[in-house]
């Protein structure tokens, strides 16, 4: 197994690991002592099954079922499907998943750990393949925090929400109403602005353009140029890592240390396939 890290503060690729074959303990712990300091990772040439990369998601924590249960992949309630793709004219998975700045529920009262995505298809026209993955580092964004500004952060929460999120990406009607039996799981949560990483107890500024979209006890128009210098703030674009993606590119992020933000640069006939497993919350800061 070889390791690069990339040359952002955050991200790294792997290589030489065929993770259809059982992880030992050992090299389990070097991938998350990794995970936790890099926040990203690429396992290349990953030629995985659904059981194979449930099983593999498995060794982080237990799977979330996604809300979206629609696009859920049959027979696999474990896996998201985000895809591009039509079936009888109908989509196979979330066509628009994250086209903006978010951490994967951090809508829950309890954020997921982390999400591992497979590419399966990817889009290539002229020899480029399209549909990256920005991802930028929320540790990263409390480090280089002005120190005045950081202290006004401090006694802050922030208010997140899925439905927010769903009715604004669903303004065209592609993905049908949520029902709302699957709006009463997704109420909004509250979150410190500043908050510790629940397994390593990094600091990281914890709002994302996605799901953030007020602050407790603030005025709106208080509240909204401030989310939005903290959103600027986070993606600036030292901060970032760009994945190109490879078919068999298995990459997992952690929610709590990066966001991301998927580039739709392709339209069909360009066919993107992607799997994506989410692994739950371990308890809360
Ligand atoms: C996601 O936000 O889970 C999807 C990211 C992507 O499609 O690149």
């Amino acid at each position: 197994m070889e390791i690069k890290n990339s040359s952002a503060p955050l991200g790294a690729e792997i290589t030489g690991l065929d993770l259809a074959q059982p992880v030992d303990d050992a090299t389990f712990q070097t991938i998350e002592n990794l995970f936790h300091e890099r926040g990203v990772i690429v396992f290349r040439g990953q030629n995985l099954t659904e059981e194979e990369q449930i099983r593999f998601s498995r060794r982080f924590g237990d799977l979330e079922i996604h809300v979206a249960t629609q696009c859920l992949r049959p027979g696999y309630p474990e896996i998201l499907v985000v895809s591009n793709i039509l079936e009888g004219g109908k989509p196979i998975g979330l066509a628009d998943a994250g086209q903006y700045w978010h951490s994967d529920l951090s809508y829950l009262r309890n954020p997921s750990r982390c999400s591992l995505l497979l590419a399966r298809e990817v889009p290539e026209a002229g020899g480029r393949v399209l549909g990256e993955t920005l991802f930028a580092s929320a540790a990263y964004a409390y480090d280089t925090l002005d120190p005045d500004l950081r202290a006004k952060l401090q006694p802050l929460v922030a208010v997140h929400g899925y439905s927010y999120r769903y009715q604004l990406q669903n303004a065209a009607g592609l993905r049908g109403a949520l029902s709302q039996d699957q709006l009463k799981t997704v109420p909004d949560v509250r979150h410190p602005v500043l908050c510790r990483h629940p397994i390593t107890g990094r600091n990281v500024l914890f709002v994302n353009e996605g799901f953030t979209h007020s602050l407790e006890g603030v005025a709106p128009e208080e509240a909204q140029p401030l989310l939005q210098q903290l959103f600027d703030h986070i993606t600036r674009p030292e901060a970032l890592y760009e994945h190109h993606w490879r078919v068999g590119d298995l990459l997992m992020w952690d929610n709590w240390l990066v966001q991301h933000r998927a580039i739709r640069n392709y339209e069909l006939p360009l066919r993107r396939l992607m799997h994506r497993t989410t692994v739950a919350g371990v308890l809360k800061q």
